[in-house]
């Protein structure tokens, strides 16, 4: 990890698999996984899982990243890890922004901004989250949005190489609704038009809708909730990854 061109399947565990399930869970992905070419894959278990998780999958081509990232180096930030600390475990990089993060947590697009910024500094890969709500895009402001999400992004870090945005419409994120293949493809090539980095997809990715989502043009990849947690469906989604890229 992490080459450009080549498709990036991450999955965001999200507040599931403790250090337990997360070491007994990569043992089975290193063989799962073994031999799947041409394909960036990476996973993002909870902060407490996140060292077994660098120690199972050492010498593996599969990346650890965090799920979130302080913009401090160290200090009263009580409940808050720094990039510098994710370093020192051997964490690859980290997801910031995700919409469950601003909706539940408070996250603005300010605070995103100094993570990312702050991730980036201290030589992590980041993965920044964007996404539209359902009302948002009924009421015609999908472009909106994502132009003041990306815009922030961009204008704290350009188009940074260690960094991919993903978008993510909240109205998809664990419902079972997917945007169409169309809808993500617009989505992303507008997002391209504002920052130049690849964009990857999230929101209800599952092994039955990946090859159609990944196989449009400006879907560089998926972030992979709910479906990442189970070893056969992760795996053929990285799977469809791999046939996409060697098209
Ligand atoms: P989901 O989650 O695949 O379960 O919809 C995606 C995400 O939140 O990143």
């Amino acid at each position: 990890m992490r080459v450009r061109g080549r498709p990036l399947v991450a999955g965001n565990w999200k507040m599931f698999k403790g250090p337990g399930e997360t070491a007994y869970f990569c043992r089975a992905l290193r063989e799962r996984l073994d031999g799947i070419e041409d394909v960036d894959i990476a996973v993002c278990p909870p902060a407490v899982s996140l060292a077994v998780a660098v120690q199972v999958l050492a010498g593996t081509e599969i990346a650890v990243l965090a799920q979130n990232v302080h913009w401090a180096d160290e200090g009263a930030f009580t409940g808050e890890i720094s990039a510098e600390m994710l370093r020192e475990l051997g964490v690859y990089g980290t997801i910031v922004g995700h919409s469950e993060r601003r909706q539940l947590f408070g996250e603005t697009d300010e605070s995103v901004a100094r993570r990312v910024d702050a991730a980036l500094d201290a030589g992590l890969w980041v993965i920044a989250c964007i996404g539209e709500t359902d009302e948002e895009r009924s009421s015609g402001q999908t472009e909106l949005v994502l132009r003041i999400q990306a815009e922030a992004i961009r204008d704290a870090v350009g188009s940074h190489e260690q960094l991919v945005i993903a978008y993510e419409p909240v109205w998809a994120i664990g419902t079972g609704k997917t945007a169409t293949p169309e809808q993500a493809e617009e989505a992303h090539a507008f997002v391209r038009t504002i920052v130049d980095v690849p964009v990857i997809y999230g929101g209800s990715v599952k092994s039955e809708n990946a090859p159609e989502l990944l196989a449009q043009p400006h879907v560089e990849g998926a972030l992979v909730g709910g479906a990442s947690l189970d070893l056969e469906s992760f795996a053929a989604i990285c799977e469809t990854a791999s046939s996409v890229a060697r098209r």
